[in-house]
């Protein structure tokens, strides 16, 4: 077995993937990813948990070895983990697959393993004893998918978290924490977080509440380091990021054609500069990744948007940006926007409020000129940016 012992008892048996260009094909990876697979060997019984994408199955199976698999426990049923089922499952013929009712729905749907004596279905709070170590279950609908389960080893303080604090960024050597530099995968936490799992902020608080009483000094993950040093600014980050907590930094996403909507966007951010404002992200939503757009605007605690009108709707790239916030059901924003129009007077206020009301986002402050920013609206970014700067205060 090639692979490495990081808790007693419990060997890495993950791979990276620094090939996929986009993760879900939407989402760049610029560092790679891991796609993080365990062993737990029991003295009477060895339990995989999770397994790889199916590109990387060779390597996988290569580093499992020789072992025999008594279990394979499937926390997440996204092809990512659940790719290798399939092979594995045809590898260990005796071993039995323990998931909840939903994964082995899935299962069958997905890798056509339909042998219902394969499977033992577990509920919330069931446990298997390996033989001086236990696995205990807790389910964790929709942290990402509905069949989503954590597994605890009580006798290693370990839990197996699923896409739970996971994050991007293939692992570079060290597998925990404390045997590298993890700034990358701070970085990528956010970016992760709010693209994956962000519109699931509900589910991720309750998973964490019941997580609460645990004991649990690692968290393994299905994606980046196993965290143990880090591990309290990790839950604390998906803390704040699931109930919708930011940090002060204003985020402007824009979409313009001819520059004119672009003038509004640079005076805005020159009037938040001189009133002190030091974080202030500027996004054109034309050029901007989606990915780092919606993190930033996830991560931060004022958003602005301007966009000009065009074929009597915002934007597109603008549109799509706003259609991404309501899909993760964005919260708690000091919000303000405005718009540019030639002929189509008020079609961007309509469409701001309409999003406003959808999301019960209330616009703070607002705009629009017609044509080009003039002396007649040169006025307007001064009063909006002191607008949102003063409805920030208020929100505090
Ligand atoms: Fe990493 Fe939801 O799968």
């Amino acid at each position: 077995m090639k692979t490495r012992e990081i808790i007693k008892d419990i060997h890495y048996v993950g791979v990276n993937d620094r090939t996929t260009v986009k993760f879900e094909e939407q989402w760049p990876l610029p560092y790679g990813v891991s796609y993080n697979s365990y062993i737990v060997k029991g003295v009477e019984k060895t339990a995989l948990i999770d397994t790889v994408k199916i590109d990387a199955v060779n390597s996988y199976l290569e580093k499992i070895g020789g072992e025999k698999i008594d279990y394979l426990i499937v926390n997440h049923m996204e092809p990512d983990h659940s790719g290798s089922i399939p092979e594995v499952a045809k590898l260990w013929p005796d071993m039995k697959i323990i998931c909840n009712a939903i994964a082995a729905g899935m299962i069958k749907g997905f890798c056509h393993v339909d042998d219902d004596s394969r499977f033992l279905i577990v509920k919330d709070g069931d446990e298997v004893d390996l033989g001086g170590l236990t696995l205990k279950f807790f389910m964790t609908p929709m942290v990402h998918w509905p069949e989503t389960m954590m597994t605890y080893v009580p006798e290693r303080k370990t839990i197996f978290s699923g896409d739970g604090f996971g994050t991007f960024g293939a692992l570079n050597g060290g597998i925990i924490d404390d045997e590298m530099d993890t700034d990358i995968y701070f970085k990528e936490m956010y970016r992760y977080y709010s693209n994956i799992v962000g519109k699931y902020g509900k589910s991720v608080m309750m998973a964490l509440n019941k997580l609460k009483p645990l004991e649990i000094e690692y968290i393994c993950p299905t994606h980046g380091p196993v965290w143990h040093k880090k591990l309290n600014e990790v839950v604390d980050i998906t803390r704040r990021l699931a109930s919708y907590e930011s940090e002060p930094g204003v985020v402007i996403v824009y979409g313009s054609m001819y520059g004119n909507t672009t003038e509004a966007v640079e005076q805005i951010a020159d009037y938040l500069c001189d009133a002190g404002e030091k974080k202030i992200i500027v996004h054109n939503a034309a050029h901007s990744e989606m990915s780092d757009m919606i993190s930033d605007a996830f991560r931060y605690d004022t958003l602005i948007v301007g966009s000009c009108v065009y074929s009597m709707r915002l934007f597109p790239p603008v549109e799509t940006f706003l259609n991404a916030m309501e899909t993760r059901e964005i919260k708690n924003k000091t919000f303000g926007a405005f718009g540019s129009f030639s002929w189509a007077n008020g079609v961007a206020e309509k469409k701001f409020l309409e999003f406003s009301e959808r999301l019960k986002l209330p616009i703070a402050a607002t705009f629009s000129f017609k044509h080009a920013m003039n002396d007649g609206t040169a006025h307007n970014p001064r009063e909006f940016a002191e607008q949102i700067l003063e409805a920030r205060k208020n929100n505090l």
